[in-house]
């Protein structure tokens, strides 16, 4: 049968790469996005759906009233409140990991205390659910250190501080803020790498490796964003660094998630520092990383819906996942202002937006936020658009890239001038 319906819960770029890679799978002729955005109401075969991602009840009744065949979580927030585990009470297949497996995400504590327990290798840390004993710790400890607050902190719960002052004041800072418990952790050096992979909860699968870039301006400064830019392949992930990752990562994650009765099913990104001594895992994500998935659904050609599909249903064939070798790199437009405030509603004008041709051979302009009016389209959103090229070298997909945005624009976009140097 090839009549399959897929719905993507989420409204990012991430999402928009996600159905536009399951879109294409030949046995997939609906893809309804929940809520989407201006990119994803644009898409021939997808439709938008205005219930929220955080609507459990919501997306389980639109999942059983179109008939939804398969339901792909984007966004970390609906899987740490149970979203999977109230489609699956439902009966309805959702990939994703259940609310008890998503804290390797949801809770900083958790998932050290989890890595130390199955001596998965990671930066030392110690936790604390008081302010006074955390002070007197973070007084003992070599400079940089890095604070990190338990929970969902949407990209603002880790600060690298290069001072005690710093330190203490992120520390203290997370405790007001209502965190019960904030990790103090050890700083490692080396160079980062994402890995992401998706898994039935026994067998995974990698996609290719890629990079992003966290800090909102050139050269690496600035506040730390969602990531405003991201290439795959990365070079740090070498056949022979994936083998050590997965030997030494992956594994036993799965195996320990399986251990301890949270069998882990879905995509599980891990945050990498490679340093001198190895890969040191710095996070694990519950879901596919943001900017990343774009360049690497760009590059995907194997089948995403055949693979979803079986990862839910927790029978993942042995086949390793297929990608065009040229590399592709993801620009992200941003609104002024953004990680802090912005304004919304410009109407984004440029050729690749109007008309049809948001998409070529080499290139897909992925939106973000974004929204389609009967005014056009008008920015919805911090990060607006991550522009996604491929190219014979990593150079070619830049230069690609960054043509394709200089042909966008509206009042007060900007984007860094440096991803993939
Ligand atoms: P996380 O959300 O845990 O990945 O942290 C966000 C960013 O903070 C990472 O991408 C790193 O750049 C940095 N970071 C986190 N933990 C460490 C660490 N232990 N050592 C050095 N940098 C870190
Ligand atoms: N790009 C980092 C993340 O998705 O968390």
């Amino acid at each position: 049968m090839s009549e399959r319906t897929v719905l993507v819960v989420g409204a990012g770029g991430r999402e928009h790469a996600l159905a536009w890679q399951l879109a294409k799978s030949p046995r997939v002729s609906r893809v309804l996005v929940a809520p989407g955005n201006g990119g994803t109401a644009n898409e021939p075969a997808m439709e938008n759906l205005a219930v929220r991602a955080d609507d459990l009840t919501g997306l389980a009744e639109l999942a059983e009233k179109r008939r939804v065949d398969l339901t792909v979580i984007g966004p970390e927030a609906p899987l740490a409140a149970g979203i999977v585990d109230h489609f699956e009470s439902l009966g309805l297949p959702c990939l994703g990991p259940s609310r008890l497996a998503a804290r390797l995400e949801s809770s900083k504590h958790f998932a050290k205390a989890f890595m130390q327990r199955h001596r998965i290798a990671t930066a030392k840390a110690q936790a604390f659910d008081q302010w006074t004993e955390a002070e007197d710790y973070i007084h003992e400890q070599p400079l940089p250190v890095v604070i990190k607050a338990d929970g969902l902190a949407g990209g603002k719960g880790v600060v690298v501080a290069e001072t005690l002052k710093e330190a203490l004041s992120a520390c203290e800072s997370f405790f007001k803020k209502g965190h019960s418990s904030v990790l103090v952790e050890e700083h490692l050096v080396g160079r980062e790498a994402s890995f992401i992979l998706v898994t039935d909860g026994r067998r995974f699968k990698v996609f290719a490796g890629s990079q992003d870039h966290k800090r909102a301006f050139d050269g690496d400064l600035g506040p730390n964003t969602g990531g405003m830019g991201a290439y795959s392949p990365s070079p740090l992930i070498t056949p022979k660094m994936a083998r050590t990752i997965n030997q030494t990562v992956v594994v036993p994650t799965l195996e320990g998630m399986a251990a301890e009765d949270t069998v882990y099913k879905g995509f599980l990104y891990v945050g990498l520092m490679i340093t001198d001594d190895g890969p040191r895992v710095l996070e694990f994500n519950c879901r596919f990383g943001d900017p990343e998935a774009q360049p690497i659904m760009l590059r995907c050609q194997s089948d995403l819906y055949e693979v979803c599909r079986q990862a839910a249903a927790g029978d993942l064939d042995e086949k390793d996942l297929v990608f065009d070798p040229r590399p592709a790199l993801a620009v992200v437009m941003a609104s002024r202002g953004y990680p802090g405030d912005y304004s919304t509603g410009h109407r984004i004008e440029g050729p690749p937006i109007e008309g049809l041709s948001t998409e070529g051979d080499d290139y897909k302009v992925f939106h973000a936020g974004t929204v389609q009016t009967p005014e056009g389209l008008l920015t919805n959103g911090g990060r607006v658009l991550a522009v996604t090229a491929l190219g014979e070298t990593l150079a070619d997909a830049r230069t690609r890239a960054y043509e394709i945005c200089e042909s966008i624009s509206w009042p007060g976009a900007f984007y860094r001038r440096d991803i993939g140097q």
